[in-house]
């Protein structure tokens, strides 16, 4: 079930944990391929909830969720990964894998999807190297820093070239500085292509960067121009 371009697409969407209280209502809005956008509010506005439904982790509980063309409602079992796998997502809490080396935790989305050995050892070297981890492949995760696991995380939701990347508070946790180099290689990946939503808590980012915003209040859906 194909829709001409809505390539991201919510339509009057609401939704609750459960039978919960709604957390979002009447949440509207078309993000255009290409586009970069931050989503802000206060916490507890929904803005993790939102994402999961962007990425397919929830389901919404009324309206409609339209990615690259499709109707998320009506996604098979088989078709589901096949949609989520376009999507780079970059947890709040990183989500990496702690057994895993650095390496391996980036190579893994392109073991999952059958990537030969030679070229996954040269994109995710370079991609390591991209991020400033080229001296920590080896690295377990806890090993590594706060901002340099927010790296790592960022990262492995880019390695296999997702047309969306989304990051949960991905500045939340680190300084000013590591805040201006991870925003650097959002912006990296939104050059090279990926429309970007990167959720985030920092005003002073927000006011630096001239993108428009997806404002949630009290689950209350505005959009702010750029
Ligand atoms: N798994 C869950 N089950 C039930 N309620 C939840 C769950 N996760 C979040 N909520 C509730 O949904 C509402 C929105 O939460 P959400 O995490 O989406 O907000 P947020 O904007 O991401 O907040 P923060 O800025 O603190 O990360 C809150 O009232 C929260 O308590
Ligand atoms: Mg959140």
């Amino acid at each position: 079930m194909s829709v001409g371009g809505a390539f991201v697409r919510f339509e009057n969407v609401s939704f609750s944990y459960g039978d919960g209280p709604l957390v979002l209502r009447d949440v509207t809005f078309d993000l255009e391929p290409g586009t970069f956008h931050f989503l802000t509010g206060p916490s507890g506005a929904g803005k993790t909830s939102l994402l999961r439904l962007m990425y397919l982790a929830e389901r919404p509980t009324g309206g409609a969720i339209r990615l690259f063309g499709r109707d998320t409602v009506s996604l098979s079992r088989l078709e589901a990964p096949v949609v989520r796998r376009r999507i780079g997502v970059v947890f709040q809490d990183f989500r990496l894998l702690p057994h895993l080396s650095a390496f391996d935790n980036v190579a893994l989305p392109l073991r999952v999807a059958s990537v030969g050995e030679p070229e996954i050892r040269q994109h995710v070297g370079e991609l390591l190297a991209w991020v400033g981890l080229a001296d920590a492949m080896d690295a377990r995760p806890r090993t590594l820093s706060g901002g340099e696991q927010q790296r790592l995380a960022i990262a492995r939701a880019v390695v296999a070239r997702p047309d969306l990347l989304v990051a949960d508070e991905p500045t939340g946790n680190v300084d000013d500085h590591n805040a201006a180099r991870m925003m650097r290689l959002f912006q990296n990946a939104h050059h090279y292509g990926a429309t970007v939503v990167v959720a985030t808590h920092n005003a002073a980012l927000v006011a630096r960067h001239g993108y428009p915003q997806l404002h949630l209040e009290a689950g209350r859906f505005s959009i702010v121009p750029a």
